[in-house]
């Protein structure tokens, strides 16, 4: 079945949803913060797209990129950190850290797209590099691979 004809999963409070072979969609409850790693403000918004392949030229934003390198980035995982965030109110902040990973604070679910892959974090990096053998998140392949970003 194609991605457009499978629901969107929708999932109360803040999100972000693994796009196959694209980005990162940033949904927030409230207004999300997207800073850089000094705290300087780069967007607050309820929803925006995060590159995660490392190709956009509109970093940290996805610029469409990924279609032209035709980038292979599962939007499947699994998370055994995944906590309890029940109850759990509040702002997410996500921290763009320079030549690394997206850093992020606050409760927030991480799906697939087709809902297939569904955890809950309140805080935790995530890849935007694109070298990840742990997609969505960080396992510091970004050092290994030099990512400049
Ligand atoms: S940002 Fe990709 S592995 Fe850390």
């Amino acid at each position: 079945m194609s991605e457009t004809k499978v629901p969107k999963p929708v999932y109360p409070g803040n999100s972000i949803m693994v796009r196959p072979d694209g980005p990162l969609i940033c949904k927030g409850d409230s207004e999300i913060t997207l800073q850089d790693a000094e705290g300087n403000i780069i967007l607050k918004d309820r929803e925006f797209a995060l590159c995660r392949c490392g190709h956009s030229a509109n970093k940290p934003f996805c610029d469409g990129s990924h279609k032209k390198q035709a980038v292979v980035a599962t939007q499947h995982f699994s998370d055994a950190r995944e906590e309890d965030i029940r109850g759990q109110q509040g702002e997410l902040v996500i921290t763009v850290k320079e030549n690394a990973m997206y850093s992020f604070k606050g409760p927030v679910t991480i799906f697939s797209r087709d809902g297939k892959s569904v955890t809950t974090r309140s805080r935790g990096a995530l890849c935007r590099c694109g070298h990840s053998e742990n997609k969505p998140f960080c396992d510091a392949k970004h050092k290994k691979y030099g990512f400049s970003g």
